[in-house]
């Protein structure tokens, strides 16, 4: 049964470095999900050693830390209807090259570890993340004159 979630998405630096945020962001727009939080972060060692944990034994680990410490990173927390499959589905497989046609990866990106962008992979993980990266007073909750086309009535 769909559910109305909320996500976690990072803009790499590679999004910032190539003028890319905006082209990105536009694309989640034109889905329809809903901006909730948005800021600019510099992740740090320790907090990157806790978001990838998980792939602490792998040989690309420090590579992907070092990567994500370049410049700050876009976060960002998107709201909408199974939000957490969607965005996945709209930014694609990890390697861009095996990445939809359409996708964020495939039609912007070549290479890991610049994918351009982090989103989180399951429910679970998505609310661990968010409050990774956002306070409680950084989310909001707001109506848009759009939510009954987009979300459908009486949402
Ligand atoms: S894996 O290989 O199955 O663990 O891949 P995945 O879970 O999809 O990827 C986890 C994150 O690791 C990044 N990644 C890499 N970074 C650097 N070099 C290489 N070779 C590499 N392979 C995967 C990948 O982009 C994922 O980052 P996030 O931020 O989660 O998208």
């Amino acid at each position: 049964m769909a559910d109305i979630q909320r996500t976690l998405i990072l803009l790499k630096p590679d999004a910032l470095q190539r003028d890319l945020l905006g082209e990105v962001v536009h694309r989640f727009e034109r889905k329809g999900l809903k901006i909730v939080g948005m800021k600019l972060i510099r992740l740090t060692d320790d907090l990157l050693n806790e978001h990838y944990a998980h792939l602490a034994d792998r040989p690309f680990f420090g590579d992907l830390k070092q990567f994500m410490m370049q410049t700050p990173v876009v976060g960002m927390v998107l709201e909408g209807w199974d939000a957490i499959a969607e965005v996945r589905k709209i930014v694609g497989s990890t390697n861009p090259r095996e990445a939809d046609a359409g996708t964020i990866r495939a039609d912007l990106s070549m290479n890991t570890p610049s994918n351009l962008v982090h989103a989180s992979d399951a429910p679970e993980n998505a609310s661990k993340e968010i409050d990774r990266f956002f306070n409680q007073d950084e989310l909001f909750t707001y109506e848009k004159i759009s939510d009954r086309y987009v979300f459908g009535q009486g949402v």
